[in-house]
């Protein structure tokens, strides 16, 4: 039976708890600026313009699907395209990173976001994933949001940081308007997740950054009710609650908070070790967490590193609710050798029940 999962199939099955053949297997930013076809995407056309025209997000998201044998593809859309429908006005420079044009500073910078009229502004993300689907045949597909303190990063800052200094500062001297702000987020992603739901995704992950940054109990006070507001507004299907993940980078410290927030899924931090969140979180899916710079490290040290995370999943629960991923996005140096040795090592397992 196992030899028969389609793609689709075992990703699902790992949500349901059910036995695995082998882990399914999707990367973070599995598109983007390594692969020669997103360069050539990106030398015609604006970052903005490939996220909002389907044709375009669809083309660039099969990409790595041809080249890879993965179980999943994740629509092309960016994190960044909540406060830019409500008006923050978020460009990107050449190879300088995200900039916000209207920040976040005061409670009257607040005032002007238009939260009503965001969600008509994102209705090309549904499209995106409608089109998708259509392309993907049996492959299991993902919709995105990022996590409302993640974006409160970015409209605080202005820019990208090392430390995101401003929204850690505005959430100590003023949690009323951070929190404020971090609703409005919540409640625009959580809209956003529902459209992709209903345009057929079969999961969502919410990416949180910058989590790590804070400490556990400023985490659990200020972030966890902000993820619990978008999961509590995800529909449940016939199988469940929505198959949602979240994704902390630099998390460990927040592991024992994170089951608070209510998803059905972790995608671990490269440093977090599997077997000790496993250990912590029996019934949850798990998800990770080579580290994104063993890619870096050539084809063999994927492989090897692949291999024995694969080997981890298979130790504790006898491989349930797992799914191989990265820790991080791919990195733009990385090469397609790289990637397709540490999907090779993935795929090649066979898990006998
Ligand atoms: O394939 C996929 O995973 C889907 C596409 C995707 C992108 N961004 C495309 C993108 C996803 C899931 C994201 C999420 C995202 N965006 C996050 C969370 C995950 C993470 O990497 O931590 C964050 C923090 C952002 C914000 C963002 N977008 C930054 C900081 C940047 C510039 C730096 C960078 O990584 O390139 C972007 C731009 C961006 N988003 C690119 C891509 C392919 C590069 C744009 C280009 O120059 O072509």
């Amino acid at each position: 039976m196992a030899s028969l999962m389609t793609s689709r199939d075992r990703f699902l099955a790992a949500f349901a708890g059910a036995p695995l053949d082998r882990p399914p297997l999707w990367l973070m930013r599995q598109a983007g600026r390594y692969l020669p076809d997103y360069r050539a995407v990106r030398a015609q056309h604006g970052f903005w313009e490939v996220c909002k025209t389907p044709a375009l997000a669809t083309r660039v998201a099969l990409e790595p699907l041809a080249l890879f044998p993965l179980d999943a593809a994740i629509v092309f859309s960016d994190i960044l395209t909540v406060p830019d429908a409500l008006g923050l006005d978020v460009t990107f420079g050449t190879g300088d990173g995200p900039r916000v044009g209207r920040p976040l500073k005061s409670a009257a910078d607040l005032e002007q976001w238009d939260v009503a009229g965001a969600p008509a502004k994102l209705a090309f993300a549904a499209d995106a994933v409608t089109d998708l689907r259509r392309a993907i045949g049996e492959r299991a597909l993902l919709g995105f949001c990022g996590s409302p303190w993640t974006l409160l990063c970015y409209a605080a800052e202005g820019q990208g940081s090392d430390d995101f200094r401003a929204a850690r500062t505005l959430l100590l001297k003023d949690p009323a308007l951070a929190r404020r702000a971090m609703e409005a987020f919540a409640d625009v992603a959580a809209g956003l997740l529902r459209a992709q739901l209903a345009a057929g995704a079969d999961a969502v992950q919410i990416f949180d950054t910058w989590g790590g940054l804070l400490p556990r109990e400023l985490y659990r006070a200020h972030v966890v009710p902000m993820i619990r507001r978008i999961v509590e507004q995800l529909p449940s299907s016939s199988a469940g609650p929505a198959r949602s993940i979240l994704f902390v980078r630099g998390g460990q410290h927040l592991l024992p908070v994170l089951g608070e927030s209510g998803v059905a899924g972790l995608s671990l931090d490269w440093r977090t070790p599997w077997r000790e969140a496993r250990a912590l979180y029996p019934r949850l899916v798990l998800q990770g967490n080579v580290d994104p710079i063993t890619l870096l490290a050539g084809p063999d040290a994927a492989a090897a590193e692949a291999r024995a995370l694969v080997a981890d999943m298979r130790a504790d629960d006898g491989g349930r609710r797992c799914i191989a991923n990265l820790g991080h996005g791919i990195l733009p140096p990385t090469t397609v050798e790289s990637v397709a040795a540490l999907c090779r090592a993935v795929t090649e397992v066979q898990w006998s029940s």
